[in-house]
């Protein structure tokens, strides 16, 4: 009985093994995705459960290597099998037509192939007989570091190569690309870090080599890093006789290739396209550096050979550095909903990175320190992550005598009471909870779009409200009333009225954006999501326990400890009883909203009118359907807007049923007509 418990199980593991790898394909390789993010993570859920009860199934080139576990007390040292050359550079069109004169007296009709420059690390793979054996750092070029569990957690590399004619030939083979960390990762990261009192990363470049060196794994798949393929070094081994050939392997091999190289005969139009993306790569969402440029033909590379430590076929265009020099004319201090006082210089105003920029975070008073930051100071600024303003060191060399050493204050700018430091923490506190700036930033985040999501309540607005002292805190939002509104200044009756309407749609979000709405420490849009799936509705949840908290998935012990401290005081669930008398909705949408879709599984494709992509998918769940990516026999219906792509193609050969958007509005017109079950 056993036995055939333990087949049907590992059947179905290999059915989910199979089904997580043809996602990865699509997503990475083909840059097509054929399931949503919430599938993926149900079957990686499933595959994982099966293995912990058949242990055996753990296998190197199993999904469940994505999530990581395995601790590295330390990285061995791996030889390269070949060394891993750095490039030359040019920094202008000036040298990358000497370039192309020294390719072109050895190979008058080489073409180029230009490719971005990725600003990460190199990562060094070895499969073999198609499974991934290994993952290295570049270290000196000769020696890197072994990180092989940590290589594995990333989802745009493969643990399998995927079937390919020539593969037999070469039992191993060497992949080489860049590991990155996108920047949306990045800003992510550093403020969840900076929430924590942690050191932040520079950069993405610094936060995805952190990430790579981490010696537990599970952090290392915490933290989002994508990888580009663009050299296998057994390449013509297998037959590939060309870079343009090398890159659209590695993309059936089913790498992650950049699709936005091109492939040039002529330096100036090599030019034109590195200086083109000199303002289009603010737009990209990774961090570039350059652009590397290579001579196409393998043939034509063995001809310009090396110089002692770079090759003669490839050169690195880089980038003018983005940082501009400026003045901070003022350090001001902003408390906000933690109660962290956070300083901010005020700069004079600058362009850089894309956009003019007059305030940047300091951080806090360490930063301040370590980077000798004064008022008055000329300073050097970038952008972190493209984004985020940031002064990178003073000019102290700059200074008159006149600049002024900041000092953090005492008390807090706001309510006057005493700031204070915690032990091992990096940021200044304003310890009173009733605190006017702590009241607003907790006002401003109860209303944000993930939030309560009520329109028209800007920060201004808000001032307003508490300077009039219609409001204290966010509850009383819900009891505004609207003469007194009126009487405010710059409030019309149009207004008003659509603030009020706002304020009362908000009523309805449901459990999950209320709970992140709350601003509990540590609990962002996902966590508040599992919360209220798990508990439904804010009673139960105010019942649990920590130890209860903690046995949830994706919740950690700080976490729960954070979730149940805030349950706890009295005045925390005052606040939650005011808003429970005003009407607002104590539970998770499945709840209340009809099922009219339950059990339907749904494809969207094309342009609506009425709904972007995430508020039709939220729709969807909300009635109880499914949004999936892929049309299959298993389709109940196709949604089709403007522009629709190649599903609705496939959705008329299999037959599968169609609406316009028209159509499936009436649908749900006469869905909500019919009384529910
Ligand atoms: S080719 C011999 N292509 O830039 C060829 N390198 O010095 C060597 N990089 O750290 C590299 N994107 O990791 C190449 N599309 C790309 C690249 C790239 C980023 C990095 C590489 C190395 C440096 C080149």
């Amino acid at each position: 009985m056993g036995d055939r418990k333990m087949s049907e199980a590992e059947a179905r593991w290999k059915e989910l093994k199979e089904i997580i790898e043809k996602a990865n394909y699509h997503y990475y390789g083909l840059d097509d995705p054929i399931i949503t993010d919430a599938e993926y993570d149900s079957y990686m859920q499933e595959l994982l459960a099966i293995e912990r009860e058949y242990p055996h199934l753990v296998t190197s080139d199993s999904p469940s290597q994505r999530v990581g576990g395995f601790v590295a007390s330390q990285f061995p040292k791996v030889r390269h099998r070949e060394p891993l050359l750095s490039l030359d550079n040019a920094f202008n069109a000036g040298d990358l037509r000497d370039f192309d004169r020294r390719v072109k007296s050895v190979a008058p009709d080489a073409e180029y192939v230009v490719e971005l420059k990725i600003d990460g690390l190199t990562v060094a793979l070895t499969y073999q007989d198609s499974v991934l054996v290994r993952g290295a750092t570049r270290g000196d070029g000769e020696t890197g570091e072994e990180i092989t569990a940590n290589v594995k957690t990333i989802r745009a590399i493969p643990l399998r190569l995927r079937d390919y004619p020539s593969l037999k030939i070469a039992p191993t083979l060497d992949i080489r690309g860049e590991g990155y960390m996108p920047k949306d990762s990045f800003l992510e990261l550093n403020k969840s870090r900076e929430e924590e009192g942690l050191p932040l990363f520079a950069n993405p470049r610094n936060a995805a080599a952190g990430s790579l060196r981490q010696q537990d794994s599970r952090i290392t798949a915490q933290r989002k890093l994508g990888f580009f393929a663009y050299q296998i070094l057994q390449a013509e081994q297998i037959g590939l006789h060309t870079q343009q050939e090398v890159l659209k392997a590695l993309s059936d091999l089913g790498f992650n290739v950049n699709r936005n190289y091109k492939v040039f005969a002529s330096i100036e139009e090599v030019i034109d396209y590195c200086t083109s993306m000199v303002e289009e790569r603010h737009k990209l969402p990774y961090e570039i550096d350059g652009l590397v440029i290579k001579v196409n033909s393998f043939a034509q590379q063995r001809e310009l050979g090396y110089t002692a430590k770079s090759p003669r076929w490839a050169i690195a265009y880089k980038f003018p550095a983005e940082q501009v020099e400026t003045i901070v004319r003022d350090i001001v201090i902003n408390v906000g909903r933690t109660g962290v006082l956070t300083p901010t210089a005020i700069l004079q105003e600058v362009f850089v990175a894309g956009s003019t920029v007059s305030r940047a975070t300091l951080h806090n008073e360490d930063n301040i320190r370590d980077k000798d930051i004064r008022i008055g100071d000329h300073v050097l600024l970038h952008k972190a992550g493209d984004v985020i303003p940031e002064i990178i060191k003073s000019l102290p060399e700059k200074r008159t005598g006149r600049e002024i050493i900041f000092e953090m204050p005492k008390e807090c700018p706001s309510c006057g009471s005493p700031v204070s430091r915690l032990e091992g923490e990096a940021a200044h506190r304003c310890q009173n909870i009733s605190c006017p700036s702590r009241q607003r930033e907790t006002i401003i985040h109860f209303v944000s779009r993930d939030a309560m999501n009520i329109e028209g309540l800007g920060p201004a607005v808000i001032n307003q409200l508490l300077e009039n002292e219609l409001i204290k805190d966010a509850s009383d939002l819900y009891f505004l009333e609207e003469d007194k509104l009126l009487k405010l200044e710059r409030m019309g009756k149009k207004s008003v009225q659509n603030l009020l309407t706002s304020i009362e749609a908000s009523k309805q979000r449901g459990l999950a954006p209320l709970l992140f709405a709350l601003g509990i420490r540590h609990v962002g849009v996902k966590a508040a999501k599992i919360l209220a799936n798990r508990y439904q509705t804010m009673d139960n949840l105010l019942q649990a326990t920590t130890a209860e908290l903690q046995e949830i998935g994706d919740i950690g012990e700080v976490m729960a400890k954070s979730i149940a401290t805030f349950f706890a005081d009295p005045a925390n669930r005052a606040f939650i009883e005011r808003l429970k008398i005003a009407g607002v909705k104590m539970s998770a949408d499945q709840q209340v909203t009809s099922q009219i879709l339950a059990g339907k599984s749904i494809v969207v494709t094309g342009t609506l009118k009425t709904w972007d992509r995430r508020s039709i998918e939220d729709l969807i769940e909300r009635l109880g359907g499914k949004s999936s990516s892929s049309v299959s026999k298993k389709t109940s219906f196709v949604l089709y807007g403007d522009n629709p792509g190649s599903k609705l193609d496939k959705a008329k050969a299999l037959g599968i049923p169609l609406y316009s958007e028209e159509e499936f509005k009436e649908l749900l017109e006469k869905a909500a007509e019919q009384p529910e079950r």
